[in-house]
C-alpha cells in the first residue's frame, strides 16, 4: 500500500473508492460528504434516515456511483460516536478497512476524505495531526499480511490518497510521515517474529540489525561466543550450548544527544527458537516458539524508527540472540553458571532461559553506560494466566520510569498493566548451591521471573515488559492480522519521543 496526500477535486479522480468517514448521529453532512450526497441524489442522507448507515466503528456501506462521478464507489466508514473517538478507534476502523476492502485484488486505488470540511468536528482531545497519524497507522498495520511463503502472495499494491485541503497539506504531511515510519517499524517487528526459526537464526537476526544500522547510520556490533567468554557471560553461553547455531549479542546505538550522559537501553529477549532445552516443552504449539525473539525484534524495530525520527536522546539496543535446544552439549538441570555480574545461577529448569540471557545482556548494557533499562521479553506462560492475551505485564524497580511507560502505552493503545514486586517473593528462587536458581516455583511465575531479571538490573532504574501473552494472536481484528502483533514497538517509540525533543 502506498499512501500519499492529495488536494485535487475529488469528482475527477479515477479511483475505485472514495471513503467518507462518518460519525454516529451526524446531523449535517459537510464537505465532500455533502457534495457527493447531492451528486448521488441524496442517497447518503436517505440511507442515514433509513438507518442503513448507522456509523458504528468499522461499519462499511458501499454505494455505486454508476457514472454520476468519476470514482466507481463511495464507501461510508463508521467511526462511532464523536465524543468517544480517539486514535485507537481510528486505527481500528481504518485498519479493518485496509484488511477487508483495500487489500483485495479488486481494489487498486482509493481516496480517503480527511479534509477539514468533510471532518468538520473532532473531539477536543484529538488534533488533526494525531488523527492523520492514526489513520496512516491503521491503514499500514491493517494491510499487513505474512504471505511471503505462499506461492501466490497478495501483492498489496493499492494506492491510497488522503484528501486534504491545500492549506492543510504541509502540516498533515509530517503526520503522514510519522505514521508511516511508526507502522512500518511495527510491520518489521511482525515480519521478524513471524519468520520461521530455520530462517530467523541468531546470525540472520544480527545480519538484519546490521543492514538497518548501515542504512540509517547508527552504531552496530555483535558479540561472538569468544567475546562473550572473555566477558564472562556464563548465563547466555549456557543457554546457547545445546544449539548448533552461533549465539550473537546484538548491539545497536543511536546517539541523538551526544552531550547528554544519559542513555536508555532497550534489551530484547532474542531466543530464535525455544524448545525448552533438556526441560523440553510439549509438542502442542511448540512451533509458536519461533516467536520467542519477539522482544528482540521489537527493540530492533523501535530503533529503526528512532533512527529516522531522530529525537535528541541516546538509545542503546541489546539483543541476546540464541536458540534454546536440547543438543548433546546442552546445559542440564542442576548445572551452575556464573553470570557476567559475578552472581551464580543454578539451572533448575532449562526452559527458564529468557531470564538467563537477559541477565548477562543487562549487565553488559550497564557496562556500556546505560542508566535506564527497559527489557522486553516473551518471558512466562504465567503472564497469560494473570492477564490473558489482552495486556502486557509491567514490572519495575522505579515508579518514574513505570509511569512514563504506562503513559506511552495509553497513547499507543497497546495495553499494559503493572504487577507487584515484593522482596518476599525472592525466597522462592533461593538456591542451596548457588546465589539464586532460575525458577521460583508454581506461584507468581511472572513475578519471580521478573525479579530474577531485576537482580541484575539492581540499582539501575529498570522496567520489564512480559509480552508472552500479547506478542502473537490467533484472533485477528481491526488492524491486527494472524500471528505476530508487533507489540510494544509503538509504545517504545512513543516513550522515547515523550522523553526527548525531536531534532
Ligand atoms: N518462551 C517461554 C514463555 C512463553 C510461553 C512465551 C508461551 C510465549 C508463549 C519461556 O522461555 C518459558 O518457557 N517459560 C517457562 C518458565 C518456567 C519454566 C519457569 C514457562 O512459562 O513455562
Ligand atoms: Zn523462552
Ligand atoms: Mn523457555
Amino acid at each position: 500500500m502506498k499512501i500519499s496526500l492529495t488536494d485535487k477535486p475529488i469528482k475527477n479522480q479515477s479511483v475505485d473508492f472514495i471513503v467518507i468517514p462518518y460519525f454516529e448521529n451526524t446531523k449535517q453532512l459537510t464537505g465532500y460528504a455533502k457534495d457527493i450526497d447531492e451528486l448521488l441524489n441524496d442517497s447518503i442522507s436517505k440511507l442515514i434516515a433509513d438507518k442503513e448507515i448507522v456509523g458504528k466503528v468499522s461499519e462499511t456501506i458501499t454505494l455505486y456511483t454508476f457514472g454520476a462521478i468519476k470514482p466507481k464507489k463511495v464507501l461510508i466508514l463508521g467511526l462511532g460516536s464523536l465524543e468517544s473517538f480517539n486514535p485507537e478507534t481510528a486505527r481500528t476502523a481504518f485498519g479493518r478497512l485496509a484488511s477487508k476492502v483495500l487489500t483485495t485484488n479488486e481494489t487498486n486505488s482509493a481516496v480517503i476524505c480527511l479534509d477539514s470540511k468533510t471532518i468538520s468536528k473532532l473531539p477536543k482531545t484529538l488534533t488533526k495531526n494525531q488523527l492523520v497519524q492514526a489513520v496512516v497507522e491503521g491503514l499500514i498495520l491493517g494491510s499487513y499480511q505474512f504471505t511471503k511463503y505462499k506461492s501466490d502472495p497478495n501483492a498489496n499494491k493499492t494506492d491510497v490518497y488522503i484528501q486534504v485541503k491545500s492549506h492543510e497539506k504541509e502540516q498533515v504531511s509530517k503526520a503522514t510521515s510519522v505514521g508511516n515510519i511508526v507502522s512500518n517499524a511495527v510491520n518489521l517487528c511482525r515480519d521478524l517474529a513471524n519468520e520461521p526459526s530455520n530462517i530467523m537464526t541468531p546470525s540472520k537476526l544480527a545480519d538484519i540489525a546490521k543492514q538497518i544500522s548501515l542504512k540509517t547510520n547508527i552504531g552496530y556490533k555483535a558479540l561472538e561466543q569468544k567475546e562473550m567468554k572473555e566477558l564472562g557471560m556464563g548465563a547466555l553461553l549456557g543457554v546457547a550450548k545445546g544449539s548448533k547455531q552461533e549465539p550473537k549479542l546484538i548491539v545497536m546505538e543511536y546517539k541523538g544527544n551526544p552531550k547528554d550522559p544519559n542513555k536508555l537501553a532497550l534489551v530484547g529477549k532474542g531466543i530464535t527458537f525455544d524448545s525448552g532445552g533438556i526441560s523440553i516443552k510439549p509438542a502442542t504449539n511448540m512451533g509458536d516458539m519461533k516467536g520467542d525473539m519477539a522482544g528482540g525484534a521489537s527493540v530492533i524495530s523501535t530503533i529503526s524508527a528512532i533512527a529516522l525520527l531522530r529525537p535528541s536522546i541516546n538509545i542503546l539496543v541489546l539483543v541476546p540472540a540464541t536458540e534454546n535446544m536440547p543438543g548433546g552439549n546442552a546445559q542440564k538441570p542442576g548445572d551452575i553458571v556464573t553470570t557476567m555480574s559475578g552472581k551464580t545461577i543454578e539451572i533448575d529448569n532449562t526452559d527458564a532461559e529468557g531470564r538467563l540471557v537477559l541477565a548477562d545482556a543487562i549487565t553488559y548494557a550497564k557496562s556500556l553506560g546505560a542508566n535506564q533499562i527497559i527489557d522486553v521479553a516473551t518471558l512466562t506462560g504465567a503472564i497469560t494466566i494473570a492477564l490473558g492475551n489482552i495486556c502486557a505485564g509491567v514490572f519495575s524497580n522505579n515508579t518514574v520510569l513505570t509511569s512514563e511507560v504506562i503513559e506511552a502505552s495509553n497513547t499507543s493503545g497497546e495495553k499494559m498493566w503493572e504487577l507487584p514486586m515484593f522482596k518476599e517473593y525472592s525466597k522462592q528462587y533461593k538456591s542451596k548451591t548457588a546465589d539464586i536458581k532460575n525458577v521460583g516455583g508454581r506461584g507468581a511465575g511472572s513475578i519471580t521471573g521478573a525479579q530474577i531479571i531485576g537482580e541484575f538490573a539492581a540499582e539501575t532504574p529498570w522496567v520489564h515488559l512480559d509480552i508472552a501473552g500479547t506478542s502473537r494472536t490467533t484472533d485477528p481484528n481491526g488492524y491486527q492480522s494472524y500471528g505476530a502483533t508487533g507489540i510494544p514497538v509503538r509504545t517504545l517509540i512513543q516513550l522515547i519521543l515523550n522523553k526527548s525533543t525531536i531534532l
